[in-house]
């Protein structure tokens, strides 16, 4: 059965199915699009599909030519229909892994998206998990799913891997077909197989011996980043109060050619990845009686950093012998990082609540965000809109929270009163505070 998967994966026959349409699943399916296999995109989003079908993108680094072109191939069809999984050979699964209120894994996506699918799963199904998660997840959910939805056996008739996805969104040095893949699967042959297919889209595959190890190597990026991330803020408002420049001292200590990799420290931390994966596993490890202080720790420090900033903003006023209260207050950058359009959980968002708690009358200007859209953290916020900086110089103060590269700092430090700068991107003067 799955020398036929492989055949056609090797002939570029397979059909291949993508269920979540965002900032993962598409261009995934532009990299099998271009390699000539034919893709149907399944979300529940029936405003995403419409757009799809329109060719109109809503991911930043997507253009509409890229959509345009795909739809003339006659080689991609959105739909929200899951019945139509029936005619796939393969299912890719790219749904959201958030968390719930309580801080723990939320699997209502990766649980709901697999119920709808597991109907139409048949003998010969080779289905793949980019979505970040605990290990343990392909053997305690997805198998018990599909094999209860599908009549049929995992890794006899139908066959699950876990392939997490690596991008960075917006990396200018890596894109999807250069960074190495990670597969893992239960089953050897299995495993034959998702190497193949992804062979088609990346230039390496890592196989490694199961779905756990898998999902375990993808919470291993994220923690390594959380906590590296926390250590370097820690040593930022440590360095502060010493009177040493923490970026030139990172800098300094880069210069090691063995032994060491610079991160560096910022308003606290964003992305749907970072703040978020590595809770899945402290989630986990109670299942073993074990907690996971690095990760705790590491949290704990990067949820400070606003808080951190806001204060520093305070001060930085202060002593230009300006209450917060009423200040009016410019925050540039509501994007997690720099140059994407990507606003999840971004410490910005929060920096606004803070300051405006505060007292301030808070502004933001972003190119990538010229307006905020729907969140369910911050639904005040929801419409407002990305100010022009053309009059830096109406502002008590201006924050730099996200260093995109299309902003002209220098004629922003010209015109500017203050800067409370996050991210060492201002040269510094008088007007100028690290945040
Ligand atoms: N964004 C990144 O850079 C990145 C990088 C690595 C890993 N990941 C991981 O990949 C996964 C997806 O992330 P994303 O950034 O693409 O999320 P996203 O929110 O951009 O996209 C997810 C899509 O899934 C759709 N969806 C939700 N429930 C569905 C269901 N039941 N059936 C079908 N579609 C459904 C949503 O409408 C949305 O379009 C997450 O686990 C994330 O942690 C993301």
């Amino acid at each position: 059965m799955i020398e036929n998967i492989k055949s056609k994966i090797d002939a570029k026959k397979a059909v291949i199915g993508v269920i979540g349409l965002g900032y993962v699943g598409l261009p995934l399916i532009c990299e099998f699009v271009k390699n000539g296999f034919y893709v149907v995109g399944f979300d529940t989003d029936r405003k995403k599909i419409d757009k799809l079908n329109r060719s109109e993108s809503y991911i930043g680094h997507i253009p509409p030519a890229k959509l345009c072109e795909m739809n003339k191939s006659g080689k991609f069809r959105a739909t929200s229909s899951f019945a139509e999984a029936k005619e796939t050979d393969i299912l890719i699964i790219c749904v959201p892994t958030p968390l719930t209120k309580n801080r723990e894994p939320d699997m209502s996506y990766i649980v709901s998206s697999c119920n709808a699918l597991a109907p139409y799963v048949h003998k010969g199904h080779l289905i793949s998990l980019e979505s970040t998660t605990y290990p343990g997840t392909c053997q305690e959910v997805l198998k018990p799913i599909f094999e209860n939805g599908s009549g049929l056996t995992a890794n006899k008739d139908f066959f699950i891997v876990f392939s997490p996805e690596r991008e960075d969104p917006n990396n200018k040095d890596y894109n999807i077909s250069s960074i190495p893949k990670i597969v893992g699967s239960d089953s050897s042959e299995s495993l034959e197989a998702a190497c193949l297919l992804y062979g088609h889209v990346v230039n390496k595959t890592i196989p490694v011996s199961s779905t756990r190890v898998a999902e375990a190597a993808k919470l291993i990026e994220n923690i390594f980043r959380g906590v590296n991330i926390a250590l370097v803020n820690e040593l930022k408002m440590l360095f502060h109060k010493m009177g040493i420049d923490v970026w030139e001292a990172i800098n300094a200590a880069a210069t090691k050619p063995f032994g060491f990799m610079p991160f560096y420290p910022g308003p606290g931390l964003g992305g749907h990845c970072i703040p978020i994966d590595p809770f899945y596993l402290t989630w986990k490890a109670r299942e073993y009686d074990f907690s996971t202080k690095f990760i705790e720790l590491a949290g704990e420090i990067n949820t400070k950093m606003p808080h951190y900033v806001a204060d520093r903003v305070v001060m930085a006023l202060n002593e230009h012998k300006k209450p917060i209260k009423g200040s009016k207050i410019l925050l540039v950058g509501l994007a997690y990082k720099k140059d994407v359009d990507d606003m999840r959980e971004s410490p910005s968002l929060k920096l606004m609540e803070l300051l405006e708690g505060k007292g301030a009358i808070v502004y933001y200007h972003d190119p990538f965000i010229l307006s905020i859209p729907v969140n369910r953290d911050y639904p005040q916020y929801t419409d407002r809109r990305s100010v022009s900086m053309e009059h830096a110089d109406i502002y008590d103060c201006i924050l730099i929270a996200t260093a995109h590269s299309n902003i002209d700092y220098a004629s922003l430090q010209r015109r500017a009163k203050l800067i409370v700068d996050t991210r060492n991107v201002i040269s510094k003067e008088n007007n100028v505070y690290s945040g």
